[in-house]
C-alpha cells in the first residue's frame, strides 16, 4: 500500500479544524472508557476522598439527565465546535419555518458511524440553527448508558444530550409553551452497521414509539436527512448473514449498543486511521408533519401516521438528493 502523507504547509485553521475532530473522536469513543477506568483506579487506590463526595454527587444527580440534562452555554460555546463544524463542513439547511409555539420530534437519519451531523448541528452553538430556527432549545436524545458514565455524563450533558427514554422524552415535550425540540436519531446503533458510502438503508419500519410520543403530546413531527453523513468513513464489509455482523447484532442485543468496525484517514497521512475524511454533510430540514394531541393513541392512528412519516422521509429525500449529488436511481430503502 502506497501512503499517501498530508503536506506539511497546512494553514493553521486547517490544523485547528483537524484537532478539533480529534478532540471529538477521542471524547466520544475512549473518553467513556477512559473515565471508567480512572474511577475504578480512584477506588482500587482508595482515593475515597475523590469517588466518596463524586458517588454522592451521583446519587442525587441521578435523575438530572431523564429531567432535560444541565446544558451549558458555555461548553456549547466553545470555539473548538466551530473548528469541528468547518472541517466537513457541516451545513444546515431549512425547508419553512418552524413555530416556536409548538414543540418538535426531529427524526434525524442516517446514523452514520458517529452521528457526527446531528451532534455538529445541535448540541453545539457554532451551526446555523439559531439564525435559521430562533426561539427554539434542541436536545440530542442518545443512548441512556451515556449517562451513567462517571464524569463523561456531565460532559455529554453539558452539550445538551439526554437519555432517549420514555420519560426523557416525554419531559422536553411536555412544556406547553412550546419551543422545545426532541433530536432523536431513530435508526440507532442497529443503522450505524449500514453506514458506507453511498448506502441509503435506513432502519425504521419497527420503530413506532417516537410516534406514540408525537401522538400523547401533540408535538410535530419533522423528518431531518442529513446527507454525506455516510460518506465520513469506511468499515469493514459486514454483510447481512457474516458472522461479523451475527457478531454485532448479538452485541447489540446483549449490550444495548454495538460498534461498527470503521475507518478514515489519518492525522498526518490520507490512507488509514479513525479520522473522518473532509467531506460535507447537509443536514437539511424538513416540512413538519402537524400532530393532533391524543393522550390514548389507537394501534391504528400509530400506523397511519407512522406510514406518513415515512412518505414525507421519502419525499425529502427524492426532492433534494440531486442537489447532494445523488444520482437519479437511488432510493431508501427501509428497513
Ligand atoms: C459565545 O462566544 C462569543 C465569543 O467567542 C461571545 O461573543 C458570545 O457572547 C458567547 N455567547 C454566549 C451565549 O455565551
Ligand atoms: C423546554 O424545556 C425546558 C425543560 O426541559 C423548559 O424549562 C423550557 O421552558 C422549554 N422551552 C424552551 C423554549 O426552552
Ligand atoms: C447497503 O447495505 C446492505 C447491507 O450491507 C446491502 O444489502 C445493500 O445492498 C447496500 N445498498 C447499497 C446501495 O449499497
Ligand atoms: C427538499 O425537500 C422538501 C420536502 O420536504 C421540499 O419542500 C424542498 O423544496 C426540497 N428542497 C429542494 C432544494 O428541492
Amino acid at each position: 500500500m502506497k501512503i499517501q502523507f498530508a503536506p506539511l504547509n497546512i494553514p493553521l485553521e486547517r490544523r485547528l479544524q483537524t484537532g478539533a475532530v480529534l478532540q471529538w473522536i477521542f471524547s466520544f469513543i475512549m473518553l467513556a472508557k477512559l473515565w471508567f477506568g480512572i474511577f475504578v483506579i480512584l477506588v482500587y487506590k482508595n482515593y475515597w476522598f475523590i469517588y466518596i463526595p463524586y458517588l454522592t454527587w451521583l446519587y442525587f444527580d441521578w435523575k438530572t439527565p431523564e429531567l432535560g440534562g444541565r446544558r451549558s452555554d458555555w461548553v456549547r460555546n466553545w470555539t473548538i465546535w466551530k473548528h469541528f463544524r468547518n472541517y466537513f463542513p457541516i451545513h444546515l439547511v431549512k425547508t419553512v419555518d418552524l413555530d416556536p409555539s409548538h414543540n418538535y420530534i426531529f427524526g434525524f437519519h442516517p446514523h452514520g458511524v458517529l452521528v457526527a451531523g446531528a451532534f455538529g448541528n445541535f448540541c453545539t452553538d457554532h451551526s446555523d440553527f439559531k439564525e435559521l430556527f430562533p426561539g427554539f432549545t434542541t436536545y440530542l436524545h442518545t443512548f441512556h448508558f451515556w449517562f451513567g458514565c462517571p464524569f463523561f455524563r456531565e460532559y455529554f450533558m453539558s452539550c445538551g444530550a439526554v437519555p432517549v427514554t420514555k420519560s426523557s422524552v416525554s419531559h422536553v415535550l411536555s412544556k406547553e409553551e412550546g419551543g422545545n425540540i426532541s433530536v432523536i436519531v431513530l435508526g440507532g446503533a442497529e443503522e450505524s452497521l449500514y453506514a458506507y458510502p453511498g448506502n441509503f438503508t435506513l432502519c425504521i419500519t419497527q420503530r413506532k414509539g417516537f410516534i406514540k410520543m408525537a401522538l400523547t403530546h401533540g408535538a410535530y413531527l419533522v423528518p431531518v436527512f442529513s446527507f454525506g453523513e455516510n460518506d465520513l468513513f469506511y468499515q469493514v464489509n459486514n454483510p447481512e448473514g457474516s458472522w461479523l455482523r451475527s457478531a454485532q447484532k448479538k452485541m447489540l442485543q446483549i449490550l444495548g449498543f454495538t460498534v461498527p468496525l470503521f475507518y478514515g484517514r489519518g492525522v498526518f497521512q490520507y490512507s488509514f486511521g479513525l479520522m473522518p475524511y473532509r467531506k460535507p454533510i447537509h443536514t437539511v430540514v424538513g416540512q413538519p408533519i402537524p400532530v393532533q394531541q391524543t393522550p390514548h393513541p389507537t394501534q391504528e392512528q400509530i400506523d397511519q401516521l407512522h406510514q406518513t412519516y415515512l412518505e414525507e422521509l421519502r419525499n425529502l429525500f427524492e426532492m433534494n438528493k440531486s442537489k447532494y449529488g445523488i444520482s437519479e436511481q437511488e432510493t431508501l430503502v427501509f428497513k
